[in-house]
């Protein structure tokens, strides 16, 4: 039996059908283990978000993991309803799971994010796939939280990719500028996972057959999940298959792939109400010289992977069904 060393997650997320294949991977790598779970609204409401990542869980085994509900609007301005176009109306495709009997704790995501990086002081990694004001409010209630966590990495922002919102504005940081901007600026290890990388590692409908055809519950609503995010991205990219936005920042957080081009370089979010309202402005001058470290840099931008990212996440995922299947099932 393969040893588990894992380290303890804690995720945020606006579970969105993306961000059920990251849930589902970080359920399924053996080099994490999951602490907590905070939602907050993008692809759905906060509160919508828990309830899938509460079905999500119950589904998959895990009925121990603690949910929390953060926040509903971003710190400007109002939620806007969420993207039932790309996610659906109910922010997993239409597709109806069992109902969890669990509810989510009392207390918020970003409460839940303190306590759980004072319990695991020094050891915690984040992984933020939704807008970034739970962080962003964590920062406030606990200042020491930079030194409390050990990284953090951040599906979010384009750095030399046009945007997915307007054209230099990515939807995460799109959707709470100004709870980027003090996640970015805080004096914390990041990694940014961006649109530069996550449109240009796609999984197939050959991939989704994979998810289909297998018998873990899981995989199969995934599969399904995904035929309704295909159907977004057909228009962008002619066929039949999607970006791997958030499962892509998992598996980077974990280490799970191995990365080509991710220099460590300052960024900044323009919070401004003109045109680059939410642009990421990575300063990556320093490509025309292979990348030579920068004075007060401690942003990671991972531009390109060393490796096809599809198999690793189908790989991971049918690791960890297969192996529960022999342990519901042992060979007499
Ligand atoms: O821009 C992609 C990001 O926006 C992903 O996290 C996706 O789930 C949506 O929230
Ligand atoms: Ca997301």
């Amino acid at each position: 039996m393969t040893q588990r060393t894992a380290a303890p997650f804690y995720l945020d997320c606006d579970t969105g059908i993306d961000d059920a294949l990251a849930l589902a991977y970080l359920l399924a790598s053996p080099r994490a283990e999951l602490v907590g779970i905070g939602t907050v609204s993008g692809n759905i409401s906060a509160a919508g978000g828990a309830r899938n990542t509460l079905d999500l869980l119950s589904l998959a085994g895990h009925p121990d993991i603690p949910v929390a509900v953060g926040a509903h609007d971003p710190q400007v301005g109002t939620f806007h309803g969420g993207a039932p176009h790309v996610h659906g109306d109910n922010g997993i495709g239409g597709v109806d799971l069992p109902t969890s009997d669990r509810e989510p704790i009392e207390a918020t995501a970003a409460e839940l994010l303190v306590q759980l990086a004072h319990q695991h002081a020094g050891e915690l990694r984040v992984v933020a796939i939704g807008p970034l004001t739970n962080i962003a409010e964590a920062l406030r209630l606990e200042p020491k939280l930079p030194e409390l966590v050990a990284e953090i990495t951040i599906m979010g922002g384009a750095a030399m990719a046009p945007g997915n919102i307007t054209p230099v504005a990515e939807a995460n940081i799109a959707n709470d500028p100004e709870a980027a901007a003090e996640v970015l600026a805080a004096s914390w290890n990041v990694t940014l996972v961006p649109l530069d990388v996550t449109m240009t590692n796609v999984f197939e409908e050959s991939h989704r057959q994979e998810l289909l055809a297998s018998e873990h519950p899981v995989s199969q609503a995934l599969g399904e999940m995904l035929g309704y995010y295909f159907g977004f991205y057909i228009d962008i990219f002619g066929r039949a298959c999607s970006a791997m936005h958030d499962p892509l920042a998992a598996a980077i957080a974990v280490r799970g792939v191995e990365l080509a081009v991710a220099p460590t370089v300052r960024v900044a979010v323009d919070t401004t109400n003109g045109p680059s309202r939410g642009q990421t402005v990575c300063d990556l001058r320093g490509l025309y010289a292979g990348f030579p470290a920068q004075s007060g840099a401690r942003c990671q931008v991972v531009l390109e992977l060393g490796e096809d990212f599809a198999p690793h996440l189908l790989g991971t995922m049918q690791a960890a069904w297969l192996s529960e299947e022999q342990v519901a099932a042992p060979v007499a």
